[in-house]
């Protein structure tokens, strides 16, 4: 039993002991102790202060007290790394102070307990502060990466189909917002609009009114370019994507080059930085991309699965499948989140669904082209379905690639 947990603050916790005993667990596991043993001690003030005078010549209370049990060794050489006790009381006025719940606040004291069991130490010089005030900051990372990893697939919807249709009338219906809202009401945890220069399909009207009324995430797909990128500051979506934009194209049809246009693409990640608007780049499954990407700042990629998609050959969607998978692991071992999309539909996305570096799934016409026949709540819906199984199956059992057709 690698991580005991134990609590003498009374009944009413404010913290499950579970969840803290898988946060020790995953500490643990971050430094490869996974076979080292930490114990946890949930107190109140008085003990604390016992505590703090007995071993720190200190009065009053404090928050965590670590006590390392191989003084001169490896930190969990001998096996036991050492004991955390976290004053409950002490953790609920900070928490209070920070307006954050409790047991934030006490997963993150366990946290600094934890980075002092490790010989880090903040009170012998400012440098040191800094030093394990990053050891911490990179902690908590890797504790929200891992919650992700495990986390549900996002579906996004893509409607610029609906002002494609809107616009070969040139009136005012179908309307792009209405399909945006039955998509969230469907269960959609986002919806994506690409503005693009020629305002071919979506209009200014409908990101402006979709940024008041879509209530999950509004992700605005977007050129490089200075019109559209005034727009973005002044709109704010929850994020954008940057992709590349010729006004040929059907469609978007590449990668966007980041690499080719780090420069500019990171500017233009700086300027979003600063208004708060997380970027994401659409690239191909390439390396390249992916470290650029990262040089630029973006917080997210979107892998581009067209050529997966459009594969004429079972081979080639295998071969293509296989880019993806490496390009997700590589993407988010680097610390991006990884979102995937472009021509995904009812048969080939299960197997990108099941991969669980994956965060988000971008998806449009399908799911537009089946609304066609069955509604758009309904092909909604089956799309969330199937991306649902393929990730409960994914802890039991191989992805499957296909689905019944319609
Ligand atoms: N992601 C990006 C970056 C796109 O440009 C598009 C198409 O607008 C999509 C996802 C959705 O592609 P599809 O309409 O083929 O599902």
């Amino acid at each position: 039993m690698p991580v005991l947990i134990r609590s003498e603050a009374g009944d009413a916790l404010p913290v499950s002991l579970e969840s803290l005993e898988r946060t020790g667990a995953r500490l643990l596991g971050q430094y490869g102790l996974d076979n080292a043993e930490l114990s946890i001690l949930l107190t109140g003030d008085k003990h604390m202060a016992e505590l703090n005078r007995a071993y720190r010549r200190k009065s009053g209370a404090t928050n965590v007290l670590s006590f390392p049990m191989s003084a001169g060794e490896e930190p969990g050489g001998a096996g036991m790394l050492g004991d955390i006790v976290i004053s409950v009381d002490t953790a609920r006025r900070e928490a209070g102070l920070k307006k954050i719940t409790c047991h934030r606040r006490i997963e993150r004291l366990l946290i600094h307990g934890f980075v002092h069991l490790l010989g880090y130490d903040h009170e012998r010089s400012p440098e040191e502060a800094e030093i394990m005030l990053a050891e911490e900051n990179k902690i908590i990372d890797n504790l929200k990466r891992q919650e992700r990893r495990n986390a549900m697939v996002n579906l996004a919807i893509n409607v610029d189909h609906v002002a494609t249709l809107r616009e070969a009338r040139g009136i005012n219906e179908p309307d792009p917002v209405t399909a945006a809202n039955i998509c969230e009401l469907a269960g959609a945890g986002g919806i994506v609009v690409h503005l693009r220069e020629d305002r071919r399909h979506i209009q200014d009207r409908d990101v402006r009114l979709m940024r008041e009324l879509v209530k999950t995430k509004l992700n605005l797909e977007m050129g490089a370019s200075d019109e559209i990128i005034a727009i973005a500051l002044d709109l704010k979506p929850d994020m954008i994507t940057l992709v590349p934009e010729k006004r040929e194209e059907l469609t978007t049809e590449g990668g966007l080059d980041v690499a080719g246009q780090l420069t500019r693409l990171k500017e233009v990640v700086d300027r979003m930085k600063e208004a708060a608007i997380p970027v994401s780049m659409f690239i191909d499954p390439e390396w390249k991309q992916i470290e650029a990407s990262k040089k630029a700042g973006a917080t997210f990629v979107e892998i581009h699965t067209g050529r997966y998609s459009d594969a004429a050959s079972e081979a080639e969607a295998d071969h293509e499948f296989d880019l993806i998978v490496t390009a997700a692991e590589e993407a988010y071992e680097s610390g991006l989140r990884v979102n995937a999309g472009h021509g995904l539909n009812y048969l080939n996305t299960p197997r990108v669904a099941a991969l669980e570096t994956i965060e988000e799934l971008s998806i449009g016409h399908a799911v537009m082209a089946r609304a066609i026949f069955v509604g758009l709540d309904q092909a909604v819906r089956e799309m969330l379905d199937l991306i649902r199984l393929e990730r409960a199956n994914r802890k039991t059992g191989p992805a499957t690639a296909a689905f019944p057709a319609p």
